[in-house]
């Protein structure tokens, strides 16, 4: 495995922030059954729901939930009656199955974005709709995903054709704070890097390949200036890639995971393990002694993370990520979700697991005489 850590730049450029992004502001999934997919987030990531819209609420051709904690929010929606909206939902859903539609940006300014995005070259989606709280707009990115801008002037309702849930209150020991990172597999990365870079004016933040002989891909990383937002982008570089699996059973590029962070990973995936999410299966070899050699000194006891299976990855002297993927969680082998606790100067996505895990998995057949 190789990695890069490109330099910022000395001198940036005139508008370093060209759309005035904020942060993620959600991600939409577009899916077969809302209730379904609303009672999966509050029961195994520990939701709370904060919204709801249908016909009733003015939301057309759709039933949605929103469900959230911390300032992660999910938009499940299915599509509902007769029309162009539903018939939308019901294309992209023959087509990829359950998947993200949308992820979506705070902004500033959501006006400004939509209209500075389309002059850097940018393919509007959805064209401005404003009410007393919020402006929102959309333009086109990878596969049939899109971004939407969301300006919020005030506090009230979640989008329009939304009515907030009152008195959700989260209890349960899972403290998502926010989005770390969503990942998206592509056909051809450097295309979208390019559009991040000129539509976005995001700066190309580093990238590395990995190859442990099972499944090689390449990968390279956007992110905002101020470190916000970060979007790997990666595209299969064998056949037997894991990427391509993705871009073949979703049909085209897509989302691939979406990280949540954490400030307490044990807490959280002990109780997550307690809900019945499944996760990535780690072989016990991981935790031999080359565990130490590779990650160094670090604050957590071994033995707790052995049994709940976490991850670590030291990407630099004085940072390191502790992190665990789930299962693909729709019926396709396509979307995952990770959990991810950063500690000091942590930046990297624990690319070193990759070879880890890779190495550990070939010790244990070693082990059973199959290798
Ligand atoms: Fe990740």
């Amino acid at each position: 495995m190789s990695r890069t850590f490109f330099d910022k730049p000395v001198e940036r450029k005139a508008a370093a922030n060209p759309l005035g992004l904020k942060q993620f502001d959600h991600i939409e999934f577009w899916v077969d059954d809302a209730d379904q997919w609303r009672d999966f987030f509050v029961q195994k990531y520990g939701m709370v729901p904060r919204a709801y819209g249908d016909a009733s609420t003015g939301l057309a051709g759709r039933r949605a939930h929103v469900v959230g904690q911390g300032r992660v929010n999910f938009l499940v929606t299915e599509p509902q009656g007769a029309g162009p909206e539903a018939d939308a939902v019901r294309a992209h859903l023959a087509k990829h199955g359950n998947g993200v539609r949308d992820v979506s940006f705070r902004v500033q300014d959501a006006r400004h974005a939509f209209a500075e995005a389309q002059r850097r070259g940018a393919t509007a989606v959805h064209s401005l709709v404003e009410d007393d709280h919020v402006v929102t707009a959309a333009i086109a990115a990878y596969g049939d995903t899109i971004h939407s801008f969301v300006e919020r002037k005030q506090s009230g309702e979640f989008l329009p054709g939304f009515r907030n849930v009152p008195g959700g209150i989260e209890d349960r020991e899972i403290n998502f704070a926010m989005i770390d990172h969503v990942v998206a597999n592509v056909e051809r990365m450097d295309e979208w890097v390019t559009y991040y870079e000129q539509v976005f004016g995001l700066d190309l933040f580093m990238h590395f390949d990995i190859n442990t002989g099972r499944s090689a891909l390449m990968s390279k990383v956007v992110s905002s200036t101020d470190g916000w937002i970060k979007m790997p982008i990666n595209e299969p570089s064998s056949q037997n890639s894991q990427i391509q699996e993705f871009l073949d059973q979703y049909n085209g590029a897509g989302v691939q995971h979406i990280a949540l962070l954490t400030p307490d990973i044990i807490t959280t995936i002990g109780e997550m393990r307690k809900m019945g999410q499944d996760f990535l299966d780690v072989p016990d070899s991981y935790y031999d002694e080359q565990f130490e050699e590779r990650v160094g000194k670090i604050d957590e006891n071994k033995e707790v993370l052995r049994p709940l299976r976490i991850l670590v990855d030291r990407d630099n002297e004085t940072g390191y990520l502790l992190q665990l993927f789930t299962k693909c969680v729709f019926a396709r082998p396509t979307l995952f979700f990770e959990v991810i606790q950063r500690k000091g100067t942590s930046m990297g996505f624990g690319e070193g697991n990759f070879r880890a895990l890779f190495e550990a998995i070939e010790r244990e057949q070693m082990r059973r005489g199959t290798l």
